[in-house]
């Protein structure tokens, strides 16, 4: 099979408070999108990329790799798993195979490293169903009730934060994903839709620092990185 990478862009990222989605920020000499695709565009196992993006979006055009020929477009969707769909679909049209691997990965997670990307690729390379990078909780976490006070504290030793790559058969997630949003079912990550398909997603532990860009404080951490690495 062959492995193909989805990039779910089409968010507004209202939770930044930011002038433009969180996607186009730029941090150093690029921005967060670019960020995040880099790790697939390098890799020579990697046939190409399906980016979904809202269909009003100004920005793209003006981003270099926009003219890169590995990338093609999806529209995006209302919802995250719909973007993911519409991709998925792309992929499909376009001739990628039932059985081939398609990882999906948060357009504004730009910090993915590259031994976590090949980790996931080797240890899914013969799974029966696929998985995807996570992280043990570290903070011990509480279950609030409807008014704000603790109801239940849970057991960390089996929590587990989800984040991406996520990889699964394209046409299998697919339909996962199609039946899941069909029933209403709330779809916020691929593999809760694999789940409720029932199939059981293999965890695989990575790099905490692959975080998922969502408040302004964010930036700040973002940037501190950048300037570590290039020092
Ligand atoms: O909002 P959140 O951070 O959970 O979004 C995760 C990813 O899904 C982001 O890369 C965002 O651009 C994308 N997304 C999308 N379509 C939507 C909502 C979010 O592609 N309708």
């Amino acid at each position: 099979p062959s492995f193909w990478c989805v990039i779910p862009a089409a968010g507004v990222g209202s939770r930044m408070q930011a002038d433009r989605p969180k996607q186009y920020l730029r941090v150093g000499e690029k921005t967060i999108l670019e960020h995040s695709l880099d790790c697939f565009l390098d890799h020579p196992k990697l046939l190409g990329v399906v980016v979904s993006l809202s269909e009003t979006d100004p920005y793209w055009p003006h981003l270099a790799c926009s003219h890169d020929r590995r990338i093609r477009r999806a529209p995006g969707g209302l919802e995250r798993a719909h973007s993911v769909l519409n991709a998925l679909l792309v992929l499909e049209y376009s001739g990628a195979a039932a059985e081939d691997w398609v990882l999906v990965h948060d357009a504004a997670r730009p910090n993915l490293a590259r031994v976590d990307l090949d980790r996931l690729l080797s240890v899914l390379a013969d799974d029966p169903v696929g998985g995807l990078l996570a992280v043990p909780a570290r903070d011990t976490l509480k279950q609030a009730g409807a008014d704000g006070r603790v109801e239940a504290t849970l057991d960390r030793s089996v929590i587990w934060q989800a984040y991406t790559p996520q990889m699964f058969r394209l046409k299998v997630l697919r339909q996962a994903l199609q039946q899941a949003l069909a029933v209403g079912y709330l779809v916020t990550d691929e593999a809760s839709a694999m789940e409720w398909a029932g199939f059981a997603p293999r965890l695989i532990e990575g790099r905490a620092d692959n975080l998922k860009v969502t408040r302004p404080e964010d930036l700040l951490w973002l940037s501190h990185l950048q300037s570590c690495s290039q020092a």
